[in-house]
């Protein structure tokens, strides 16, 4: 008989600076949203109680990362600090070189002007809005490859992000591999629901497109999400580090693009990395154009250090482990509480299933950018759409995509949000499910010409 009790576990960090919330009245709730024109990328954050919004640049960095910062060299050329992250670039991720971005966007663009040519494939595990435009923009089409189990949110696959090998194989002999110059292969995967791909998966990926001479481009922008997830779920990595893990991955892929704003807990950063010196090359001519000079690409020295310090901190075990933890709690949760939500969680999100959630609801009717504005009125919680808003129109026929996933995204920043805080939110959650049969859809009413889901204005029906 075990007469030991389970200890309860807390976040891995202490406080040590605080910023208040402001919280508002139902009424002035109701005011900002139409002001915003039902978009939650339009409110003004003070308005905001708790964001979720995104865990893009919201992370709180630590005292090690902020000590950093005032190390900055903030020269124009050759900055101390960009020799640190390319250090660590190399000793984490294991790419030769190294050119920081502004964020991650900056990365899709150079490598997609570099590698595309105009009526080139560029096959990817699930789209991600900028990294598609970015294709979209260079001349390519974008091929979704991932395997089926990602479109059905009640799958409980454990890799969802995994490419199905066979779509692979026939994109190869539909349009031949000359006109596919890579893969973009994301982990993990974003719109999928915050999905792992598997170490195996990755490894038959890369022999395959070797065999066709494809390169592999990694969206390393949560990769070490997708490293734990692999500890956790994948035979013959239990006892790995998430550190070796990662490299792992990497090491199945020629280069990768990276939002330092999301897995590397700073504000802002990015880098595009290779194997390549030609393409190198290429990259550090370009970025001079877009970005900056190669060795700061639109970040100040402070920025590079303080990503540089963000890779050590976010393999560490004990912070990865409470990063995904907490939403793993927040899933758990809202399961008991019966609220449909994709599954099983992902790294980085809850991901609300908004056609289960008003299912009385067409998907032109927006319902995923509904329950995001409804969650908001009720409880000042900010969340976003992930549905047919975020999927745009095809730029053939004009039509609106008609995704099968129409979610909500409720998303964590890292080491921002107490316990209580995620209570707080699945009560709000709770309640706007009680009362979804009074909830009517949206009309759209302005929509920008790229990625809409930004800009666009709604009106109640
Ligand atoms: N790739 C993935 C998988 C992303 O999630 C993002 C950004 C990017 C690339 C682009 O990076 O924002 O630094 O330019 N995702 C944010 C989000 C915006 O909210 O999911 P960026």
């Amino acid at each position: 008989m075990n007469s030991i009790k389970r200890r309860s576990w807390a976040e891995p960090f202490k406080i040590k600076v605080v910023e208040p919330l402001k919280m508002t009245t139902r009424e002035e709730r109701a005011n900002a949203l139409k002001e915003a024109g039902y978009n939650t990328f339009l409110l003004r954050s003070e308005d905001v109680y708790i964001d979720l919004l995104t865990d893009s640049g919201t992370n709180a960095m630590s005292d090690y990362q902020w000590a950093g910062m005032l190390l900055g060299d903030e020269a124009y050329a050759g900055s101390r600090n960009y020799y640190n992250l390319e250090a660590k670039v190399q000793e984490y991720y294991g790419y030769k070189y190294l050119v920081p971005t502004h964020q991650g966007r900056g990365a899709e663009h150079m490598i997609s002007q570099i590698l595309i040519k105009k009526g080139d494939f560029i096959p990817g595990n699930m789209y991600f809005t900028t990294t598609r435009l970015h294709q979209e923009l260079a001349g390519g089409t974008f091929v979704d490859v991932i395997i089926d189990e990602a479109h059905d949110p009640e799958n409980l696959h454990p890799f969802k992000g995994n490419i199905d090998l066979q779509k692979l194989e026939d994109l190869v002999k539909r349009v031949g591999a000359e006109r596919i110059p890579y893969i973009s292969v994301a982990a993990t995967v974003n719109m999928a629901g915050g999905q792992p791909i598997s170490m195996e998966n990755l490894r038959q990926v890369r022999a395959l497109c070797q065999k066709h001479s494809i390169r592999v481009i990694l969206d390393a922008t949560r990769a070490i999400e997708n490293a734990y997830f692999i500890k956790l779920r994948e035979k013959g990595y239990e006892s790995k580090s998430v550190k070796e893990i990662l490299k792992g991955l990497c090491s199945y892929s020629d280069g990768c693009t990276m939002s330092g704003k999301k897995d590397l807990l700073v504000n802002i950063g990015g880098f595009l990395a290779l194997n390549e010196w030609d393409i190198f090359e290429e990259a550090r001519n370009l970025v001079v154009v877009y970005e900056g000079l190669h060795t700061y690409g639109g970040l100040a020295g402070r920025d590079m250090e303080a990503m540089a310090r963000g890779i050590e901190e976010a393999v560490h075990e004990d912070h990865i482990r409470a990063r995904i933890g907490q939403v793993e709690y927040v899933g758990e949760k809202l399961k008991s509480a019966g609220i449909p939500f994709v599954q099983p969680v992902g790294g980085h999100a809850i991901f609300l299933d908004a056609k289960k959630f008003l299912p009385h609801l067409r998907q032109v009717e927006f319902p995923a950018q509904t329950l995001a504005a409804e969650l908001y009125e009720e409880s000042g919680i900010r969340s976003m759409e992930r549905g047919i808003v975020s999927a745009g129109r095809n730029k053939e026929t004009g039509d609106h995509y008609y995704p099968k996933l129409e979610l909500v995204r409720l998303t964590f920043p890292r080491r921002v949000y107490t316990q209580a805080h995620c209570d707080v939110t699945v009560e709000a959650v709770e309640e706007a499910y009680q009362q979804r049969e009074n909830i009517k859809g949206l009309n759209m009413v302005y929509e920008p010409k790229y990625l809409r889901f930004f800009q666009a204005r709604f009106e109640k029906l």
